[in-house]
């Protein structure tokens, strides 16, 4: 064996990409509604991304966090503006880490309010906040993680404890299978935090990036988080995560309290800055595209095996009635790509700048595969 068993991988080898269209070793080509699990925002080999990164790879890849790094700025200005302290590490589950930690620092407790069906990553404090037994199992957890239940206020105010550090969620849980939080539930949220001095985190790791429809859903939402985290999209594939922090509680994470050796490289920053510049392009186009893809998905809400749709702007999931994995492979055949999700739910990730008219003449596609079962 020469890769660990730890992922099913489909009998396919994509080996180029273009916006939403992939490409296998045969030359076939694919409608892509995954953006390969919710990072190529912007579509796959943006010609921006491109020029930024084939002009950092003539500069310099790697910088060491021991000189100064303009780039690492100017990004960190892009996404935070003046309000927000920015600092890069490598993935969703590291940002998290980071923001995990940060928390712990400035309230000095160390208690993180999670929730059921949440996904915060695979590392050890991501996976102990993750409130998923599947993803728990066979292990043993780190201490200082609750979980209370998903739109439940009441279960979060029962967890409360003179411990409490944070409430960490999602505001439409991704890997759970989708499911938006309730306005007022979040409303809610954000008082109840507030009246007990406890930090809200929001984790945009799958719901950043225009996913949603906004840059990050809580705008969507009417709040703004004390600590948030992105990655995925950021610099729409190559491996970065992000964690922001209101800036008055920057001092906390003073020096050598936290670090990575790659964190906010040249290369790195070089395709986050041309993805953000290119997204604020996008966002304006959303409205119209959104509007078309939930009028398409509401005809697949008719379908029979269809039990449910929810989700918020290009994030959407359908419950199934028949087993989804066995869906996914079938549309795969079809030169379909989507996702399954948690409790049997297909779900759809399409990149923001696919062509109207691909993203809905591959949902009639869909469709027609579903109406056939
Ligand atoms: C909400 C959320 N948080 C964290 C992560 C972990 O990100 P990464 O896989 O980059 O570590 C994911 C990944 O799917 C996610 O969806």
């Amino acid at each position: 064996m020469t890769l660990f068993p730890n992922y099913h991988r489909a009998p396919v080898t994509f080996t180029q990409a273009q916006n939403a269209t992939w490409f296998d070793d045969q030359g076939q080509a694919y409608s892509d509604l995954t953006s390969g699990i919710g990072v190529y925002n912007i579509g796959a080999t943006h010609p921006k991304v491109v020029a930024a990164l084939t002009q950092q790879a003539e500069k310099m890849w790697h910088l060491p966090n021991l000189y100064q790094n303009p780039l690492q700025e100017a990004v960190a200005q892009q996404l935070g503006g003046n309000d927000y302290t920015t600092y890069f590490a490598n993935s969703g589950a590291e940002a998290n880490e980071a923001a995990i930690k940060l928390a712990r620092l400035v309230t000095g407790k160390s208690t993180i309010i999670s929730f059921t069906n949440s996904f915060h990553g695979r590392t050890y404090a991501a996976m102990s906040a993750t409130g998923q037994d599947s993803i728990h199992a066979g292990l043993p957890m780190l201490t200082g993680f609750t979980y209370a239940k998903f739109n439940d206020i009441t279960s979060v105010k029962a967890l409360i404890t003179d411990d409490t550090a944070a409430i960490m969620l999602e505001l439409v849980q991704g890997e759970g299978g989708v499911f938006p939080a309730d306005p007022a539930f979040v409303a809610e949220l954000v008082n109840l935090a507030k009246t007990n001095g406890i930090l809200l985190l929001v984790d945009e790791v799958q719901t950043g990036m225009g996913r949603t429809g906004t840059r990050f859903a809580f705008e969507q939402y009417g709040f703004t988080p004390d600590i948030f985290t992105t990655a995925k999209g950021l610099a729409n594939g190559i491996p970065v995560g992000a964690m922001l922090a209101k800036n008055d509680y920057a001092e906390a994470l003073a020096y050598g309290t936290h670090g990575s050796t790659f964190g906010g490289n040249p290369l790195v920053m070089s395709a986050a800055q041309a993805t953000l510049t290119v997204l604020d392009e996008v966002l304006p186009t959303l409205p119209e595209k959104i509007a078309l893809f939930w009028d398409k998905l509401a005809e697949l809400k008719a379908l029979s095996v269809v039990d449910d749709v929810r989700g918020l702007g290009m994030m959407a999931g359908m419950s199934l009635t028949i087993p989804v994995d066995q869906v996914v492979a079938d549309l795969l055949q079809d030169h379909i790509i989507v996702l399954s999700a948690g409790h049997n739910t297909l779900r759809l990730l399409p990149p923001l700048t696919i062509p109207t008219a691909q993203l809905l003449e591959t949902l009639d596609n869909i469709k027609i595969q579903l109406d056939k079962i």
